[in-house]
């Protein structure tokens, strides 16, 4: 590699670093609640692509009702948002799940995934 390319690499790399500080820390460990969470996610992606929306309410159900941060824990105001806004995603899941609403349980399902890497993105390590 050229001297020129690898100074370019290395600015890179020091404005990846610059903008991608380490996440916060939390008070709790949430990751048994991820390990649960993308379970659910997994079971219901494959039931939507199976066009198979009633199999997977019970799963949307748990994703609504599932609480990222323990009862007494101060996680912070910010992450409280985005965990509230990972709920209202699942609700609006669950019910166009019911309601039988494929087109719409599609979208709401890729909302839904936004969520989970809004809440990655500034909360979680990247992987070293
Ligand atoms: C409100 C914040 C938040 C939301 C919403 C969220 N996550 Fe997470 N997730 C985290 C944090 C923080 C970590 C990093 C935990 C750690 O490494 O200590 C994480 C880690 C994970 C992990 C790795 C767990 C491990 O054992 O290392 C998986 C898998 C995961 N999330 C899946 C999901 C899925 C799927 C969704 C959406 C359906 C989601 N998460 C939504 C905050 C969130």
């Amino acid at each position: 590699m050229a001297r020129t390319e690898l100074l370019l690499a290395g600015a890179i790399a020091l404005a990846a670093c610059a903008s991608t500080p380490p996440p916060p820390p939390l008070p709790f460990d949430v990751r048994p609640t991820m390990t649960g969470l993308r379970v659910d996610t997994l079971a219901i992606a494959r039931g939507l692509e199976a066009a198979n929306q009633d199999g997977v309410v019970s799963n949307a159900r748990r994703l609504e009702s599932i609480v990222i941060v323990p009862p007494g824990a101060d996680a912070g105001a910010e992450f409280d948002s985005l965990a509230a806004g990972f709920t209202s995603a699942a609700r609006l899941l669950r019910g166009s799940l019911e309601s039988d609403d494929l087109p719409r349980a599609r979208i709401a399902f890729s909302q839904l995934l936004q969520r989970c890497d809004a809440c990655h993105a500034r909360f979680r390590a990247p992987a070293r």
